[in-house]
């Protein structure tokens, strides 16, 4: 059976200043997932949200939390996410620490666990790790910044792993972030993703409730 097709908006593209407001408008466009995008100036050249902050938001949300980590030591910073409610967990291929271990230990804490590739790295790498993750992240940027337009030849990853995971019976999901929007949203779902984030073009779109039904129409 085939994944429910969702939408994930990403609150870096939130108002910082009002990050619970912005997590009600996702909440009222009927979305059930909100990803928190960390990042640590290392292993990308920008920060987003502080710990402190960033622990605040299970306070006023029941949605589906999805970090994703862009840190360089992500084995170091799970039970920090962990902390703050974390549903699912994100890490990079391309980090500095020991993959299946801290697959290991996400999965050790009932916590959904997703593995990273960037536009530059071939995504064969994810391949040793495919039977133990519950999502693959196919970055459609360079992660960092939000905003970023689409780099169009990531979707031959989205298709190469969607392939490969119908092959071989598995039921990850595909997560595309990065430049998603309602013009590249149908190529994305019908090359085989299922988890779109939206950043930009949905905190841009006036009406977010038909913004959720319009990028996720095949
Ligand atoms: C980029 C982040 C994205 C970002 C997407 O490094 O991982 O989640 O918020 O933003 P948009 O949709 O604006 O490209
Ligand atoms: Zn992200």
């Amino acid at each position: 059976m085939k994944n429910p097709i969702l939408l994930a908006p990403s609150l870096l593209a939130g108002d910082h200043s009002n990050i619970e407001q912005s997590i009600i408008e996702a909440e009222n466009a009927g979305v059930s997932w909100i990803h928190i995008d960390i990042m640590d100036g290392i292993f990308v050249p920008n920060t987003s949200f502080g710990l402190d902050i960033t622990k605040t938001f299970r306070n006023f949300s029941n949605l589906f939390f999805d970090y994703h980590l862009m840190v360089n030591k992500p084995h170091e910073e799970i039970d920090n996410y962990l902390n703050c409610g974390a549903n699912n967990i994100t890490i990079h291929i391309e980090a500095d620490h020991e993959i299946k271990s801290t697959i290991d230990y996400i999965k050790s804490k009932n916590c959904s666990v997703g593995l990273a590739v960037n536009p530059d790295t071939n995504v064969d790498k994810i391949l040793p790790f495919i039977h133990y993750i519950d999502l693959v992240l196919i970055m459609t940027v360079n992660p960092g910044f939000g905003g970023q337009s689409f780099i169009s030849k990531c979707i031959d990853k989205v298709k190469k792993i969607n392939d490969i995971r119908n092959k071989s019976n598995l039921h990850f999901r595909i997560q595309v972030d990065g430049g998603i929007s309602s013009h590249n949203s149908k190529i994305c779902i019908n090359s085989g993703a299922d988890t779109l984030v939206c950043g930009t073009s949905f905190y841009n779109s006036l009406n977010k409730t038909k913004f959720h039904k319009k990028v996720l129409e095949v």
